[in-house]
């Protein structure tokens, strides 16, 4: 492909260049995926006001998220098996977002470890943690984030079991990973992905000696069920709060009442979230569940949404919803199995660029401006 200049032309890159075992992990969703397309789809119904004759130079896409300044209000959500996509993916992933000057998180189930980005980055990066039945495996975590200087723990709360994703059980996405006739073949059929991976972190990250099956070959989700802890609950996140003294942020959160909780034990931020359609299938998509949180805790915490956002039409969306902060999961992944480090760097240029171009199409000059009104289905029908 000789142009990129969507995050669509990234996905159709990375979906040539990757093995289809971890193209189809990253592009699927549970079950019958109705809450995967939803996500899509309500942002795409979504209709922006278009404005007029309003002075909008000097406009900016700078924002603040848990007070730190960002270019734009677009965190790298944590994905698991990054390093799949591209060897040391999460090594290069972060050295993007940071010389873009976003937020990246790094994920509990990374290929690279907490110390391998740190090592390989100035700027404090996010860590993802998934609280696991070893409890003091999870402390360990924690302390390993602290002393890499992570400055905000994302703790995420809607997969505590796992919501089966129909082509990971097809293609033998299985821990440890199934080499099976298939899966080699299409890997060198990817001769360049291929080199790579031999050449790239071997190790399961942070999991590295931990993430056993008993030598057993097992689904993820067999393995989720015996790692995470089903008994997760809010007096745990209270203690996790105590533990933290950085930022926490909360990540998976659907429903006002468990908004209401996550501001109650103190948390300094909320992900409004379905975890990309992966998890609880007929679930609503995120961008209907956040209007009623934002009006629920918006005076409270910040209120961040993810899921389904492709474009800087679908940052601006958000942001009129409500939300302080965005992230995007699968727009990394496709930009990061497609070309690397530059691929990540233009994916996020491609986005604050759309962003920019919509802002000024809509007569706004600051990001802090927008609001329901921006939104036609919101504003213009009621003045
Ligand atoms: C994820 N997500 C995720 N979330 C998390 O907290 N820890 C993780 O390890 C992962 N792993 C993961 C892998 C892959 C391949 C995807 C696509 C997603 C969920 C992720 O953080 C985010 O919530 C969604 O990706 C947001 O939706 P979009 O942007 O992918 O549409």
């Amino acid at each position: 492909m000789s142009v990129i200049t969507c995050v669509e032309d990234l996905r159709v890159l990375a979906r040539k260049r990757v093995p289809k075992a971890f193209y189809d992990y990253v592009d699927s969703g549970s079950y019958t995926e109705s809450t995967y397309r939803d996500n899509s789809r309500a942002l795409a119904a979504l209709k922006l006001r278009q404005r007029v004759a309003v002075n909008v130079e000097g406009r900016t896409t700078a924002a603040t998220m848990l007070g730190q300044p960002v270019t734009m209000p677009v965190a790298i959500a944590p994905t698991g098996l990054a390093g799949m996509q591209w060897a040391n993916g999460e090594i290069l992933g972060a050295r993007a977002a940071e010389q873009f000057g976003v937020p990246f998180t790094l994920s509990t189930v990374s290929i690279c470890s907490i110390e391998d980005v740190a090592r390989h980055t100035s700027a404090p990066f996010w860590f993802q943690l998934y609280v696991m039945r070893d409890r003091g495996f999870n402390n360990e975590l924690i302390a390993r984030a602290r002393r890499a200087g992570c400055s905000a723990l994302v703790v995420t709360l809607d997969l505590q079991i796992n919501g089966q994703r129909h082509k990971d059980l097809k293609n033998g996405m299985t821990v440890p990973p199934r080499l099976t006739p298939a899966n080699l073949l299409d890997m060198a059929s990817k001769p360049a992905w291929a080199l790579r991976a031999l050449r790239g972190a071997k190790t399961f990250g942070n999991l590295a000696g931990y993430a056993k099956s008993g030598g057993d070959v097992i689904a993820i989700s067999k393995w989720v069920a015996q790692q995470f802890d089903p008994t997760l609950n809010w007096h745990d996140l209270a203690a996790i709060r105590k533990a933290w003294d950085g930022k926490l942020v909360l990540k998976g959160i659907l429903d006002p009442a468990d908004a209401r909780m996550a501001a109650a034990i103190g948390a300094d931020a909320i992900v409004v979230s379905n975890h990309g359609g992966r998890q609880l299938d007929g679930a609503p998509s995120s961008a209907a569940a956040l209007p009623a949180i934002v009006d629920a805790v918006g005076d409270q915490l910040e209120v961040w949404m993810d899921g389904g956002i492709r474009t800087g039409q679908d940052v601006v969306k958000a942001l009129a919803l409500g939300a302080k902060g965005t992230m995007v999961g699968r727009a990394f992944m496709y930009a990061l199995g497609a070309m690397g480090e530059p691929g990540v760097a233009r994916m996020l240029q491609i986005l604050r660029n759309e962003l920019d171009v919509s802002m000024a199409l809509m007569g706004v000059r600051t990001l802090d401006e927008l609001g329901r009104h921006h939104l036609f289905q919101y504003g213009a029908a009621r003045e």
